[in-house]
Order: C-alpha cells, then structure tokens, then sequence
C-alpha cells in the first residue's frame, strides 16, 4: 500500500520534492513495519534523485488533519522479547533517519499538528522544522512517559539541537511544545501562520534554499546550553556539563523517587552521548553516539516498568475510541459548547473553571451570594496561576474568566445543553433541585449529579425525564484529577451516559462507567485502605512509619496525609454509608473521632494529623498527634511490606468483588479508576496488574495470614476465590 506520495516539482528554478504522508486506514500517521520498509525504499529513490540532481529540497507534510506524526507504533515496541531485540529495532530506525538525514539535498518538515517521538525523531533529522501557529501542532518527546528513552536518534540530535539544559526539559519530562515555543527554544527554525500553512511553508523553503543546502542553522540559537555564540561554549564546558547532569538526576529522583528508570537512562545515555558528540558529529562520532541510545533503549523497554506504562497508554487510547456504552452500541451525541454548574463550592467552582477553560460557556447558579463568591475566587485563583505561568495570555485569562456567568437565578438555563448539579451532599436537597431544575432547562438537557455517594437512582426517581440523568463524578481538586466516573442509574439512557461519557473526554478527562452502587468504585476500594490505615494507627503503628512505606510503593502520598487531603469530614461521611452498605469489614476506625470533634479536618483547616503552616501549606507532623488521638506509638511494631499488605491487598479483595457485582465491566476499568481517581503507581500498571504480578493464589494466602491475626475484614472474598479456581489472573 502507498502511504507516501511524491511529487517533484519546479519552482523557479529551485526543484521542490513535496513528500505526503498518509497511513491508509488510520486516523494518525506511525511508523510500523510496513511504513518502515516502504520508507526505506522511498529513501533509496530519494538517494538516487539527490545523487541525479533532481531535487534541491524536499518538504515533508502530512495528510492528517491535527496530526503530523504520532511516532513509532508501540505494538512494536511490546513486540521486541528482550532488550536485544529492542536495542536491534532502534538500530534499524536509526539507520533509515541517517540515511534520511544523509540525504544531498534539504529537508524539511512542515509540521501542522502533533509531531511525537519517532515523528520528533525524523524531524531532527531533516535539514529545518517548520511548524505552523496551530495549537494542535505540537512537537515533543514523550518516551520516558513510557518508561523507555527516545531510541532513533533523539537523545542524540535534540541536545545537539537544542542544547543539553533544555533537552532535558523536554526528555526528562515528555512534554510537548506548541509552534512558538519550539521556535523560541531553537527546535523549530520557523513558526508560521497556521492559514495556508502549505504554501506558506513552500515559500519559506524557497526564501531559505542557500542556507538549507549550506546545513546552516537558520532558526535562533538554543538559549542556554546549546553549541552556538561564547555563553553557549562556556555551558558546554564539561564543567557546566557535568553541573546540567547533576542537577538533572536530582530532579528526576525528586519527582520520582527513583521508580522509574528511563529519565535517569536517558541522563546516562545523553551523558555517554556528550563524549561522542562534538559540532561536526556526523560520521563516525555519530554511530557511536546512536549505538549507545540504541543500547540504553533496548534495556528499558524489557523493564516491567515500560510493559506497565506502555500497557497503560493502551487503556487510555481505549477510553479515547470508547463511548460509555457496551455490545457495540452507539448513539449520536454532540460536542458540548454551554453548560451549567448547580452549587458553587469546591466542587461546583471547580467544575465551572474546568468548562471555562476547556471553551464552553457555563452558568453557575448557587443559593448564596457568599457561595458564588467562593466559585468565583477559586476560577479566578486558577486562571490567575495559568496566566502568572504563561501558560495563557492577558486576553485568554479574560476570555476564560468571561465564560463563568455567576447567578442566583436561572436564568440561560435554557441554552445549557448539560447541567452538572453540585450542591450539598443531601438526598432532600438533591432531588428538590433536580425536580425544580426540570421547568427551566432544554427538553434535550443532559443532567448530571456530582454526587460521591448517594444513589443516582433515587435521585432521578422524582425527576419527570429521569432517562437524560446519570451521575458525573468528579475527584477533587477538579482541575487536577484526571478521572470520571460515570455513574448509570436505573433509569439513565444510553444517550445520557454516551453524552456524559464524551462530554467527560472532552474536557480532558479519563471517564469510566460504573454502576450506580454505594461508593461507587474508586471511594469503595481507597475506603478500606484509609480505614486500615485508621486501625494500624490506633494499634500504634507509627504515622512516620506507615506513610513512607506507602509513598515507597508508589503512592502519590501516605494514607494518613490522605485522610487529610480528602477531610476527616468528607472521609467520615462516606465511611458511614460504606459501613451501612457493606457491614462490618468496612467498619470505620475511631482513630478519627477525636480529630472531628476538635474539628482538625486536614489539609482545609490547616490541621489534621499534620499541621499545614503559612501560605504554601508546609507540611509537618503535628507534634502532639499521638497524644491528641490517645494512641501510644511503637517503633518498628511492624514493618513496611507488612504496611504496604495490609493496605493494598484489603484493595484487592475489594476489587474482585466490585468485579463479580458488575460495579465496572473490566479489570482495565479499575486499573484506569484507581491510577487516575487515586495515583495508584502507574509503573505498577494498576492494582489489579499489580495482583496479578504477585499472582491471586499468593494473595490469597496472604491474606488468610493477614485474616488470622488482624481479623474477618482480611477473609479473602468469594470473587477472589472464584479467580483463583479459574483462570488464576485478573487479565486473563
Ligand atoms: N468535596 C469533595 O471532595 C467532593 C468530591 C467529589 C464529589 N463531591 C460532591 O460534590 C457535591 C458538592 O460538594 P462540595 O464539596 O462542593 O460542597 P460545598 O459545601 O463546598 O458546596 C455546596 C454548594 O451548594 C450550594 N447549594 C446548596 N443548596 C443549593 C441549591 N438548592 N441550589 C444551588 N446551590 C445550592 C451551597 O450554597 C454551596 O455553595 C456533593 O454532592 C459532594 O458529595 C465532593
């Protein structure tokens, strides 16, 4: 099949090759085996072209819309057995770019959307980058997101390109850059306007054509760290060098206390790189530089930690194909514009600002003036951060800021093609406003209710269109969180989950769909866990102990910082209906109590079992927390794996019983629900990849050990049983 397409083509009298990529039946261009090998062969026509004369310059561009290249296809990267295979597969990549980069004439790649890893890649590779003003054209290296390292070529040319400091920036963290920014770091030579970007581009080749074919640099010089003027030699110096690495591995190892190995092979391998490259690094020096990103490749994609995260981009492009509905249904929903907020606090003004700042216009109505306030400031706070940040401009901060119309009343919302209800976590006080909200809305309006615990069905059992309701549930803080879930009642149509479903995707957020049960997933499992936390606690295993041990696992923080983040109030309310619905092993602690009585409710009010001190919140152990609690603390009174067991595997039995009730339909959903409702260590793959590394017979026995000393709350479920006596594994 011809996925490129080559036209050669005489533009005064320089000969213009314009190269077309377009991977037949995919929504994105990649590069798998066979565009790899029909590539080779391209270049092979192209070495025969440049070496006849008949092209002066090349220009790449893509026939995706939003898309240049998305990069390597990572089913090939899963298919490498072990780190030579996968040393061997960036070999091959490699050669085909230096071949590319090889070429006797110019090349250019016009880049007009997301241009990712192997796209990246091929782009430093060429002669010149040209990006255009779109916001959807984006350029980067997000390997290490993946637990791998760039491995054609990239640790390579981008420190050439761009200089080491800001390599980094980019490697380290996978990010990816708009037009502009590329061109102000000197990864891209030119951005430019987004309107007929194609002949735009070919006029820009043409202008530039002598220093394209001397290989000169055209765009600005790499500020910092780069090969160019006297500033950029003396941070080049192995004095600065050495500095630049240095304070790179203590960066990563910072944010990701050592668990995941890629950022720091690719600070190794671009370390083995800087001996090798030098301002003429072709030929020789740069085989040898290669070979070395080939090498540090090879090893990380045979780390289980890549399997895992390469696992996990999987899930996330399947939510992105997915629609919220099973058997192969489908029904025609539509990208929302305007929208309503019901209840201005946390989360309702969280809620307002995540619209806002996604394009949709949203009315946010509260009961109080005081409340609106509070939505407003917090909007307002978060803009404010973006724009401090530069991450917007002066007129994008306004424009956000205008899409917020704060009321008391409703009116507009006539207009709003979905509702999210926000108000107090009261079922009176719900369906009241759900039952009122109906006269003033659109016969279409899609409903949804934030709720964190209470049952969808009951609530739209007094709603007259009880089929356009389902449940929206956000995590807080909104801005932060990447998960939904979206919750089916009874009566909820397949339109109001499909549309609650997209409309979650499309304000940037991970959904799943859950059915409507108490707790529903992701607080029904982390209950159990902050209870056990809660009861450790009250035997006397040390806060400083039990929290670590947790953050050593991966967690993003200790349960007991957890409670506090959540709100001893918040934790309580919803430990009671767990209690209620489940029964004993979800019996909450009373290692909280004292603190709700002296209203020490965490992170909220500066006080819980930490104390949160000044502006930034500083976080410290309140010194006297043991005795407040009445609880006498006992060094070493069990160790960490014990810790990290008792949390984790009262998760995983939970886990297989939410399964068995059909509370989700996959072991994939509480993966994606407890990695983006609860930063679950995503190098784990998830709890239930993590169980199944362990192996669910090994569970089992733990826990009847864990059973026999702590109790029934440890007995292993039926489900989990039932798993082992079958396929043994969640994922098979
Ligand atoms: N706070 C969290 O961490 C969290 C997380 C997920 C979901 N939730 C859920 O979100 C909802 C709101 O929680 P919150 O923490 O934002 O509460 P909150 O107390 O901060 O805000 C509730 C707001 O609703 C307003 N309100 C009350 N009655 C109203 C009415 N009839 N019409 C309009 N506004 C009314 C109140 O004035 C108040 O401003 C609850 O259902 C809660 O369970 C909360």
């Amino acid at each position: 099949m011809n996925h490129f397409e080559l036209r050669v083509q005489a533009i005064g009298a320089v000969k213009v090759a314009h190269l077309y990529f377009d991977l037949k039946n995919e929504k994105v261009n990649k590069f798998n085996r066979e565009v790899m090998e029909e590539f080779g062969n391209l270049i092979t026509t192209l070495e025969q072209k440049g070496k006849a004369g008949e092209i002066d310059a090349l220009i790449l561009f893509s026939k995706k819309p939003g898309n240049f290249i998305a990069g390597a296809d990572i089913q090939l990267i899963l298919s490498a057995k072990n780190a030579a295979e996968a040393t061997e597969l960036a070999r091959a990549g490699q050669n085909l770019l230096n071949r590319w980069e090889d070429l006797t004439f110019a090349t250019v790649v016009a880049i007009n959307g997301t241009c990712m890893g192997g796209g990246c890649e091929l782009s430093l590779a060429s002669s010149a980058i040209v990006m255009s003003n779109d916001p959807q054209a984006r350029i980067g290296l997000p390997e290490t997101l993946l637990g791998i390292i760039p491995g054609m070529g990239g640790c390579v040319r981008m420190p050439w390109k761009v200089g080491i400091a800001q390599a980094f920036d980019l490697i380290l963290s996978g990010k990816t850059l708009v037009g502009e920014k590329a061109f102000k770091v000197g990864l891209a030579d030119a951005c430019l306007q987004k309107e007929n970007f194609e002949a735009t581009a070919i006029t820009w080749v043409i202008t530039n054509i002598e220093k394209l074919k001397r290989r000169e640099r055209i765009g600005r010089e790499p500020a910092l760290g780069g090969m160019g003027g006297a500033m950029g030699k003396l941070l080049e110096s192995p004095l600065m060098r050495a500095i630049i690495y240095k304070k790179a591995r203590e960066g990563v190892l910072a944010k990701t206390k050592g668990q995941y190995p890629s950022p720091l092979e690719a600070i190794k391998v671009i370390q083995e790189i800087g001996t090798h490259y030098q301002a003429n690094f072709r030929g020789v020096k740069r085989d040898q530089a290669l070979i070395a990103e080939a090498e540090g490749f090879g090893r990380m994609a045979a780390t289980d930690v890549s399997k895992n995260c390469i696992k996990l981009f999987f899930l996330t492009e399947g939510v992105k194909k997915a629609n919220g509905l099973t058997d192969g249904k489908t029904v025609e929903t539509k990208k929302i514009t305007s929208g309503a907020v019901l209840g201005a606090g946390v989360m309702g003004g969280g809620i307002a600002q995540l619209l806002a700042d996604k394009g949709i216009t949203v009315r946010m109505k509260d009961i109080q003036n005081t409340g609106l306030e509070i939505g407003v400031q917090s909007a307002l706070a978060l803009f404010k951060k973006s724009l401090k940040r530069r991450a917007i401009t002066e007129r994008q901060f306004q424009q956000k800021l205008n899409r917020i119309a704060p009321t008391t009343t409703y009116d507009g919302f006539q207009s709003a093609e979905v509702v999210i209800e926000a108000v107090i976590e009261k079922m009176e006080v719900k369906q009241a406003v759900l039952k009122e909200l109906e006269n003033f809305v659109h016969d279409d309006c899609v409903i949804a209710t934030n709720t964190s615990s209470l049952s969808v069905t009951k609530m739209q059992s007094v709603m007259r269109k009880p089929e356009r309701f389902c449940g929206m549930h956000f995590f807080n803080p909104v801005h932060k969180m990447p998960l939904v879930e979206v919750i089916r009642g009874e009566k909820s149509s397949d339109l109001a989950v499909s549309q609650v479903f997209q409309f979650s995707k499309q304000i940037g957020k991970t959904p799943i769909v859950v059915k409507d049960s108490p707790g529903f997933l992701v607080n029904r499992l982390l209950m159990p866990y902050l209870t056990e936390a809660g009861i450790m606690l009250s035997s006397g295993v040390r806060i400083e102990e039990m929290d670590p041990a947790l953050l050593k696992f991966g967690m993003p923080m200790g349960p007991i910082e957890l409670i506090d983040e959540v709100g001893l109030d918040v934790g309580d309310k919803v430990g009671k209906i767990l209690n209620d619905a489940f029964g004993e092993r979800m019996t909450p602690p009373n290692t909280f109590e004292k603190l709700l009585e002296l209203k020490r409710l965490g992170k909220k009010t500066n006080a819980g079992f930490y104390v949160y001190v000044g502006e930034k919140k500083i976080k410290q152990l309140e010194p006297n927390i043991y005795s407040i609690i009445g609880v006498t603390p006992i060094a070493n009174k069990i160790d960490a794996q014990e810790i990290v067991d008792r949390c984790v595997l009262i998760m995983i039995n939970e886990a297989a019983r939410c399964l068995d009730e059909k509370v989700v339909e996959t072991a994939q959903d509480v993966d994606l629900g407890m990695i983006m409702g609860t930063g679950f260590p995503p190098f784990r793959g998830g709890l239930l990849r993590y169980a199944d590394s362990i192996g669910v017979k090994k569970i089992i026995e733990r826990l009847k050990e864990l059973e026999t000393k702590y109790g029934m709350r440890f007995k292993p479920s039926e489900a989990l049983l039932k798993i082992a006596s079958g396929t043994g594994s969640f994922y098979s």
